[in-house]
């Protein structure tokens, strides 16, 4: 009797020490952030930035026409610059866009390609890249160790980030959840995954930096469009459209939220 009070005491106090030391170091955490700081050295992502660049310089679609003359905001064919500059207000369509939705419409205008047959599969799986993002990947690049400068002086441009954070915020659904019950607190973390706090200033960069991504999960190359799809699914909510008004909302609202800080090009995720 006696015997087993101890092994129990015994065992309460190893899981209760185990889960002190879990919550002081997070291992886990730890852990990875050392492996991505090696795999960043060689990120797989460059192999989507070439195939991204091949894409963007090639005529093709039925208007047999590349995107070098696709305005990504700094005027037609800058690309340097553009990505952390998305998203912004675009005269010609009178409207706000982010990089991917933007590169869509210009594949649409330019090229000729119909917009719902790339919205018919618009996320990688396997060994399935859409189009755009390998070219949002090469876009992305092209503004490595550039300040996140989300623009905000169109009324536009200011009513998307309203937009965008009152979605954040919305809560529905089966759970009745809103992105902010998983980010908009500190420290919150589903299994081993820490959750970042989009609406603090210093964790909002977490929706920029590193996006798109190369997942180690899967061995896929992830943008935006995906992260959001995804988060939507978590959440319980209908799939939104792919490059929709709801999509462009939330990344304007995190993209301001993350003004200031450099983006370091893709990365990685796991
Ligand atoms: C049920 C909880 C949950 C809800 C609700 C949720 N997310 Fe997420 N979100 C996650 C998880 C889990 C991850 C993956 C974290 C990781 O891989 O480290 C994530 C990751 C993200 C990331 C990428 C973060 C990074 O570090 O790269 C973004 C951006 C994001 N979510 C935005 C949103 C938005 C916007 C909404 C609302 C539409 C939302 N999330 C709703 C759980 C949630």
């Amino acid at each position: 009797m006696q015997k087993s009070f101890r092994a129990a005491l015994a065992t309460c106090c190893a899981v209760a020490a185990a889960t002190l030391a879990h919550a002081q170091t997070d291992p886990t955490t730890e852990d990875f952030e050392k492996f991505r700081a090696v795999m960043e050295d060689a990120n797989p992502a460059e192999l989507w930035e070439v195939k991204g660049e091949q894409l963007w310089k090639t005529r093709r679609g039925p208007k047999n026409a590349s995107l070098e003359q696709c305005d990504l905001g700094l005027g037609p064919g800058v690309v340097k610059g553009a990505y952390v500059q998305l998203p912004r207000y675009f005269a010609d369509v009178g409207t706000v866009m982010d990089a991917e939705r933007r590169i869509v419409h210009c594949m649409v205008t330019l090229q000729g390609f119909s917009f719902e047959e790339i919205a018919k599969r618009p996320f990688s799986s396997g060994n399935y890249t859409p189009d755009p993002v390998s070219i949002v990947t090469f876009v992305a690049a092209q503004s490595r160790d550039m300040k996140i400068a989300v623009p905000q002086s169109h009324p536009k441009e200011r009513a998307t980030w309203e937009l965008g954070k009152a979605i954040f915020h919305y809560r529905a659904g089966p759970w009745d959840f809103s992105c902010a019950t998983c980010h908009g607190e500190d420290g919150k973390r589903i299994r081993t995954q820490n959750l970042p706090n989009f609406t603090k200033h210093d964790q909002a960069p977490r929706s920029f930096i590193g996006w798109p991504g190369y997942r180690m999960t899967g061995g896929v190359m992830h943008s935006l469009q995906w992260r959001m799809n995804d988060c939507f699914r978590q959440q319980r909510f209908p799939e939104p459209g792919y490059a929709s008004d709801t999509i462009t909302a939330l990344l304007t609202y995190m993209g301001v939220n993350s003004n200031g800080f450099v983006y370091k090009g893709p990365g990685i995720k796991r």
